[in-house]
């Protein structure tokens, strides 16, 4: 009688494990009959009252061993499925199906050009600095050696901040080079790009706002000639290696001696007469050995140390590389004039 039990439940378990059930049906199917809430297991656990007593324990885990191997099965099933799923959906794939478009931004042709500047002054060693735009009087003015009274003042019309004599928008970069030299020890060899103002009116040819890019090199022993290998550097890495250089003799309160700095542009067509007025030659910057004067405002011994400065102007150095005609373009932010520039970095 026991043994008969015994018996079936041993074929049950051979069933069990021969079903093997694969579509979704026969899962679910196979879950009824030996794991559902009425299922073929559960009534023979019921038989054990007819087991001899010593036979129990052994009887215990067949039918253990039949719950078990009903478990197995399923999970098995289950996991069949869901990877026959996975293998389904990349199928589907198309891998040849062409990408989403990316929405790619562009730079601002300002940005791709002061950037440029900066990458070649980086490479011989200058170090970024950027400073405030809301600059006060002393950093902006005095300490470059333009006093109050100073006729230079009227050289760049000021915006002051409301009722404000102290207060105003930089005018230019050159406020970075007090505010470098006031708080480090020379050497100093850092170049300032940024923003400036000046209540100019609005043209073609020039903004109320601009951007330059400014450089200053403090040291023992630096002299003009340093300064120009320098520029000459900076003319050829962005403008072609066999670029030429002038320096005209100028005027700046805050270097002496001071010149403005012309690279040849050629006369190839009319465009070329027009913007180098019938010369050939485009000024590019502005620049000069530190005025002592400079460095004993802003704490530097000048019977020590010397250095040169420069100071460029970003939009025309931009607008003579892309072709800008006009100015007011750069400021306008309108995305059919800036998304022209999607290739350049
Ligand atoms: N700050 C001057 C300008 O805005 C340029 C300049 C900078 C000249 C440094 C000499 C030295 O025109």
């Amino acid at each position: 009688m026991a043994q008969e039990i015994f018996d079936k439940v041993n074929a049950l378990i051979a069933e069990i494990k021969a079903a093997e059930p694969k579509t979704k049906e026969e899962v679910e199917q196979f879950r009824i009959k030996y794991l559902g809430s009425k299922n073929v297991i559960k009534p023979i656990f019921g038989e054990i009252k007819n087991i001899p007593n010593e036979r129990k324990k052994e009887f215990g885990q067949l039918v253990n061993e039949a719950k078990q191997s009903a478990e197995a099965a399923f999970q098995q099933g289950v996991d069949a499925l869901e990877n026959a799923q996975a293998d389904e959906t990349l199928a589907n794939i198309d891998l040849s199906a062409p990408a989403e478009p990316m929405n790619l931004g562009s730079h601002h042709p300002i940005s791709v050009t002061m950037n440029k500047i900066i990458d070649i002054f980086e490479r011989i060693g200058f170090m970024v600095e950027e400073e405030r735009e809301i600059e006060d009087d002393w950093h902006n003015f005095t300490a470059m050696n333009t006093p109050e009274d100073h006729p230079a003042r009227d050289m760049q019309d000021t915006y002051y901040l409301k009722d404000s004599t102290e207060n105003l928008l930089r005018t230019h970069t050159s406020s970075v080079q007090a505010r470098c030299m006031t708080r480090q020890e020379p050497p100093i060899r850092i170049i300032a790009p940024g923003r400036v103002y000046r209540n100019e009116t609005i043209s073609a040819r020039s903004h109320c706002q601009f951007h330059q890019v400014e450089g200053l090199y403090i040291g023992e022993g630096v002299s003009f000639a340093d300064m120009k290998q320098t520029l000459l550097y900076f003319a050829q890495e962005m403008y072609g290696a066999d670029t030429k250089i002038r320096l005209r003799p100028s005027y700046f309160p805050f270097t002496e001696p001071s010149a403005e700095m012309d690279v040849y542009w050629g006369l190839k067509d009319e465009v070329d007469h027009r913007i180098t007025k019938g010369t050939g030659w485009l000024e590019i910057l502005g620049c000069g050995m530190v005025d002592p004067q400079v460095l004993e405002n802003c704490g530097i011994d000048s019977s020590k140390y010397s250095g040169f400065a420069f100071g460029m102007g970003i939009e025309r150095q931009a607008m003579l590389k892309y072709r800008i005609s006009d100015i007011r373009l750069l400021f306008e932010n309108d995305v059919r004039f800036l998304k022209q520039f999607k290739s350049a970095f």
